[in-house]
């Protein structure tokens, strides 16, 4: 190692876990976008706070800007380091520190995956209904940077709903405890909510105390075939009047023939335009007998098309499969992603305007619709024809996303729901906020970053 500033970090922050082979640097300087190239000074491994306030401090004095990492399967370009950061990984710091039966809180060291919290919570039997495909590999730390959403948002709400507590290192280096695991606490502004959602531009979250819920209920998950998208909203108030929906996702046509030719198993004999997966609490018979009427409901209206529903686990796994299959059956198509959300009620006039616009404008690109319909978040993948060069691919999906963007300042929507801003939508943050709000976040980044040492460049433009 012979970088001088290497050397005064391991001078700093003595016994540090520093990476600096080429194949590390690859490795830890990208997340799932795979679009910018990884160029990182180092990665840094440490494994307590302490060592997180060191490097922070290093970063400060030696003007290094800092690149906070968890699991990376980002999609925004929010952990990338492409301009000689630090990747500050937090991949050592993946303990349970504490259940608190009482309290209903699990603590954890931000690095721990989100899977491996969930099945610490399921142990004490209750649950972390913060849930995504990426479940294996993401990390809490992560999830809180972006405030994931997921596949139980419509239930359970979005990962701020669940963070009872924090403890954060700031930009300035300071460790600060966040509203310490409290159900109430009416003492002034709550920093815990500036960090959810800032990925990692104002800090290092380090702990993560998260409320558990009660354990899920048993459901059931159904399948239903959609004869147009404009029923879709008629579909998901028929079945939530009368079931306690857990899930309700969207897809088409185009995203089931990806997934099929992806290994999963065909699920009706003809194909349908439109699909729902519906997951929803089930145990008795009164339960089972709403799901029918639900599916009589729409059927004899003509709001769906056909329908199934899981007989087994195993058969559950097999439809959810069709949804969550998605992302990794599209990603040899380099997809351009965009994670938009509208009002739920307005979701059908902006998907029939986008629709319309995309295949008018586009008529280029395949494009992948599906998504969080419930929560009024849609995931509107544009695929690389494999003949087009991936520059002049990104110059033309940036252009969709202007048109998806002026399409949500009408609609009064958000360029990201749930995967953040990162660098991929950074040029479309103004159509979604203010400048008077832009500006008031630049004002508190540089309260908790005084030096802007945290992920510069992610977000906005400090
Ligand atoms: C999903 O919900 O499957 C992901 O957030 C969407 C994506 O890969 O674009
Ligand atoms: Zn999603």
């Amino acid at each position: 190692m012979t970088d001088p500033r290497l050397e005064r970090l391991l001078a700093t922050v003595p016994g540090l876990r520093l990476k600096t082979d080429p194949a590390d640097l690859e490795h830890y300087g990208r997340d799932w976008t795979r679009r910018w190239t990884p160029a990182p000074l180092a990665i840094a491994l440490p494994g307590s706070v302490e060592e997180v306030r060191g490097i922070v401090h290093w970063a400060n004095q030696a003007g290094v800007a800092i690149v906070p990492s968890g699991g990376r399967t980002g999609l925004s370009g929010g952990a990338v380091a492409a301009q000689g950061e630090l990747v500050l990984s937090l991949e050592r710091m993946n303990r349970v520190l504490d259940f608190n039966a009482v309290d209903r809180t699990l603590t954890v060291q931000a690095g721990t995956p989100l899977q491996v919290a969930q099945e610490a919570a399921a142990s004490h039997g209750l649950a972390y209904p913060v849930d995504f495909a990426s479940r294996g590999s993401a990390t809490v730390g992560g999830s809180i940077a972006t405030n994931a959403g997921g596949i139980r948002v419509v239930r359970y709400g979005n990962t701020r709903e669940w963070v009872a507590g924090l403890t954060v290192v700031t930009g300035a280096g300071d460790v600060l405890e966040l509203n310490r695991g409290l159900v109430k606490n009416s003492s002034g502004y709550d920093l815990r909510h500036l960090f959810v959602g800032s990925e990692g531009t104002l800090g290092v979250v380090v702990e993560a105390t998260l409320r558990l819920s009660d354990p899920p209920p048993p459901t059931n998950v159904m399948l239903l075939a959609l004869p147009s998208f404009e029923v879709l909203m008629q579909v998901f108030a028929a079945f939530r009047e009368r079931l306690q929906l857990e899930a309700f996702e969207f897809f088409t046509d185009v995203a089931l023939r990806h997934v099929l030719a992806h290994g999963a198993q065909a699920p009706f004999a003809e194909t349908h335009p439109y699909y729902v997966v519906a997951e929803f609490a089930t145990g008795d018979e009164r339960a089972e007998t709403a799901a029918l009427a639900a599916f009589e409901y729409c059927l004899e209206h003509g709001l769906v098309l056909d329908g199934v529903i899981s007989q087994s686990d195993a058969q559950a796994a097999q439809l959810w499969r069709l949804r969550e299959g998605i992302t990794e059956a599209l990603a040899r198509y380099k997809p351009y992603k965009n994670d938009i959300s509208v009002r739920v009620s307005t979701m059908p006039a902006f998907l029939a305007e986008t629709q319309a616009l995309l295949a008018q404008q586009y008529p280029q690109f395949e494009v992948v619709w599906f998504g969080h319909i419930g929560d009024g978040n849609l995931h509107i993948n544009v695929l690389k024809p494999d003949t087009m060069e991936n520059d002049a691919f990104v110059a033309q999906c940036e252009q969709v996303t202007t048109l998806l963007a002026g399409a949500l300042e009408r609609h009064g929507g958000s360029i990201s729901a749930e995967h953040g801003i990162g660098l991929v939508k950074k040029p479309y943050l103004s159509g979604t906020r203010s400048d008077a709000e832009i500006a008031i976040m630049k004002g508190i980044k540089r309260v908790l970053d005084p030096n802007g040492a945290m992920n510069p460049g992610k977000l906005f433009d400090a």
